[in-house]
């Protein structure tokens, strides 16, 4: 097969050169990774019944993406589902270049048995993120990986280097697929009580006879005296887990791109969507293997108490296998104020590095003046025109059939609306609508959220990290402001807002494009609860946004500009010659240039 490989190579090479020709965003100094995924169901029985879940190259979670700051990133991916798909990565700050985002605001799906190739840079970023789907619901059957940013070789890391790294992705679980799933929320339900929490894709160790027999778990094999960086990722669907190791500390280090000033936990909330690194050192006797828990959070745990992951730490010098009952949390839910103080605790390392060799407290957020305050209030899911539909600020979106970046490419009136209100209405009744926000470039923004649901919400924000400078109990107001965080808030692109009680965050609107705004709780999103924030440079020169690529897919009123594609092996030859005459000649190209 060397023969077949060589084009591909070869225009990855070419590719390096193409970009520092013809954009002004990248460097041929800064170095390509390149990842081919192959989206398709396999059959995995993770709580001992048979499902179809979603694999990514056969790997159920999908394979890691490690990129390192700068990197340009190429992932060419194969819908073999038999559903539109698209990828997206949240956290992954996709700078100047909504395009890439894989959301439906800005790309068109993937139809199936077709492949669209992602390609964009890690502007001034490090971290440890994720990719799911996001269609359909089809993050609750799978699809997800680890992404991770590593720092530049020159960049010091605010610890010693880790003798290993190791990636959790932990989650609520259905034994129904996200089709079943889909239907019940499609009739007016709601989901009830997830069937478990995996670990990594696993089901739990039977930590008690509670646990069917022949359910495979998890086992992560250490080294005594070793000091791990694990990365923990909630990729469920709507709860939130309580992360610990039965009597190993974890050390935040990290949490979605920003170095923390390190804390011991004994163990920690992660609520959907969210990820956090963790220094693990290898400290115990190793007179047995060790509990990993992922248990779930702000439910009825009486009645949750089977919806419990357990994985196994295991030394390689370890005498026996781990009994007895599972460590319980530090903090219990009974008393919110003890839940919120873990994520007020969650400060900025004001003097590490992050991407850049100065200091991550080198931008003094809290001394910009606050152009502009928005606030985003959820509700509980409530009957529209006879739909069960989730709001904020009164508004269920509609996804506009002609993705809102694209339609504004092709000058497609009436695609979306930009009158998303900056606060909720209390006198207007629900709708669905497509409205957006009508952001102006370089506010600096206040954004408030507030939770009038009954369950945790995790709000994200597509482009951006904002810092997350208070969160309370009650309703926000605005002499609130007197007690933000003003000098060392923790920068993210996910947090959590507890039921009746706001988070407040501040963000700079530097990211010219379409942002998807959403709640990361998949059954809230899926019922509406999302819209997006459009940021248009009124300068617009070519150098504040990217342009649109060249593979773009096309839909909804621009569907006639889409060719067809064609998979006959014949096509696939044809396009490999064409792909290595192109590579040759942005080769030629870029020598003759180096010597111009
Ligand atoms: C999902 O589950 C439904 C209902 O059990 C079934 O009809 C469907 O074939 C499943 N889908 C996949 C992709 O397995
Ligand atoms: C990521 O790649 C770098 C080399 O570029 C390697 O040193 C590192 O171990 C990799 N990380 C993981 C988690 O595989
Ligand atoms: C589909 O994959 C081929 C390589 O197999 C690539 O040349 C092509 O650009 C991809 N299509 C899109 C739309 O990215
Ligand atoms: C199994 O463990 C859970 C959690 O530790 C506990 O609540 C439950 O009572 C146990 N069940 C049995 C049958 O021992
Ligand atoms: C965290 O806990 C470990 C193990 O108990 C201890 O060695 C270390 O000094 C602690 N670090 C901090 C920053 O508290
Ligand atoms: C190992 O540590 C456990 C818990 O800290 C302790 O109960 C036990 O006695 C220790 N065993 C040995 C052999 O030191
Ligand atoms: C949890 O559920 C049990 C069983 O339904 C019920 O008895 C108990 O009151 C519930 N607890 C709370 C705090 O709602
Ligand atoms: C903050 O980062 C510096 C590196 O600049 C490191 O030496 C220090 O230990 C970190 N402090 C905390 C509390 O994490
Ligand atoms: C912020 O606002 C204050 C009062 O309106 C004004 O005096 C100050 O110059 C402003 N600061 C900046 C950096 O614009
Ligand atoms: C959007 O905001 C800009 C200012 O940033 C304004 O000029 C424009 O009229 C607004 N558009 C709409 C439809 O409100
Ligand atoms: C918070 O705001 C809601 C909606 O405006 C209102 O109904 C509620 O009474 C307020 N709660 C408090 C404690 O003021
Ligand atoms: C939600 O708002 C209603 C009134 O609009 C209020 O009565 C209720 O307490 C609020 N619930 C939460 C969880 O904030």
């Amino acid at each position: 097969m060397a023969a077949a490989d060589f084009p591909s190579r070869f225009s990855v090479l070419a590719f390096v050169f193409t970009f520092a020709l013809l954009s002004g965003f990248s460097l041929a100094s800064d170095p390509f990774v390149s990842y081919v995924f192959k989206v398709s169901y396999v059959t995995a029985s993770p709580l001992g019944v048979p499902q179809q879940v979603i694999a990514v190259n056969g790997n159920f979670p999908g394979p890691l993406i490690n990129a390192t700051t700068n990197y340009n990133v190429k992932v060419n991916v194969f819908n073999h589902l038999d559903e539109p798909l698209l990828l997206t990565w949240p956290g992954v700050e996709m700078r100047r270049n909504s395009w890439q985002d894989g959301v439906l605001g800005t790309n068109c799906p993937i139809p199936p048995r077709w492949n669209f190739t992602y390609n964009f840079q890690l502007k001034d970023q490090i971290g440890s993120f994720y990719y799911f789907p996001s269609l359909n619901f089809q993050r609750a059957s799978g699809g997800f990986g680890p992404f991770i940013v590593n720092n530049r070789e020159l960049i010091p890391i605010p610890f010693p280097k880790p003798d290993g790294e190791i990636s959790f992705m932990i989650g609520d679980w259905y034994t129904q697929n996200h089709t079943a799933l889909r239907s019940i929320l499609d009739s007016g339900k709601e989901l009830g009580m997830p069937d478990g929490v995996l670990i990594n894709g696993k089901g739990p160790y039977k930590y008690n006879s509670s646990v069917p027999d022949g359910i495979e778990y998890e086992t992560v094999n250490v080294e005594p005296g070793k000091t791990y960086r694990i990365r923990v990722h909630n990729v469920g669907i709507s709860t939130s887990l309580n992360f610990r190791i039965q009597n190993h500390k974890l050390l935040l280090v990290e949490t979605e791109g920003r170095y923390t000033s390190q804390t011991n936990f004994t163990d920690f909330d992660i609520h959907v969507g969210q990820s956090y690194s963790f220094l693990v050192t290898m400290d115990q006797n190793a007179s047995s293997d060790y509990y990993i828990v992922a248990s779930a959070r702000f439910v009825n745990e009486t009645v949750w108490q089977r919806v419990t992951g357990v994985g196994i730490l295991h030394y390689s010098n370890s005498k026996g296998r781990a009994s007895g009952p599972l460590p319980v949390p530090s903090t219990d839910v009974s008393h919110p104020w003890s839940v919120m103080n873990q994520q007020r605790a969650i400060k900025q390392n004001t003097s590490a590095s992050g991407a850049r060799p100065n200091p991550q407290g080198s931008y003094h957020y809290g001394q910009i003046n606050i152009t502009k305050t928005y606030i985003f209030r959820s509700m509980p899911p409530t009957k529209i025109n006879g739909s069960l539909r989730a709001t904020l600020n009164g508004i269920s979106f509609l996804n506009p059939s002609t993705p809102i970046r694209l339609a504004d490419n092709y000058e497609v009136k009436g695609a979306y609306k930009l009158d998303f209100p900056d606060r909720p209405h209390d006198n207007r009744p629900p709708r669905l609508d497509r409205s957006i926000i009508n952001a102006t470039y370089k506010d600096f923004i206040q954004v408030i959220f507030q939770n009038n649901d009954t369950k945790v919400h995790s709000f994200h924000i597509d482009g951006y990290s904002f810092y997350v400078v208070a969160m309370d109990f009650g309703n926000w107001t605005e002499d609130r402001k007197g007690s933000y965080n003003n000098w060392d808030a923790i920068s993210r692109s996910t947090i959590e807002v507890y039921p009746g009680a706001w988070t407040a965050v501040l963000m700079s609107l530097d990211n010219v494009g379409v942002w998807n705004i959403r709640v990361e709780n998949l059954d809230r999103w899926y019922l509406g609860q999302e819209t997006y924030m459009r940021i248009v440079n009124p300068e617009e020169n070519g150098k504040t946004e990217m342009d649109k690529p060249k593979n773009a897919l096309y839909c909804g009123a621009l569907q006639g500009l889409q060719i067809a594609q064609h998979h006959s092996s014949a096509s696939k030859i044809l396009n490999g010659q064409l792909d290595l005459i192109f590579s040759l000649m942005m080769v030629l190209l870029a020598i003759v240039s180096a010597f111009c």
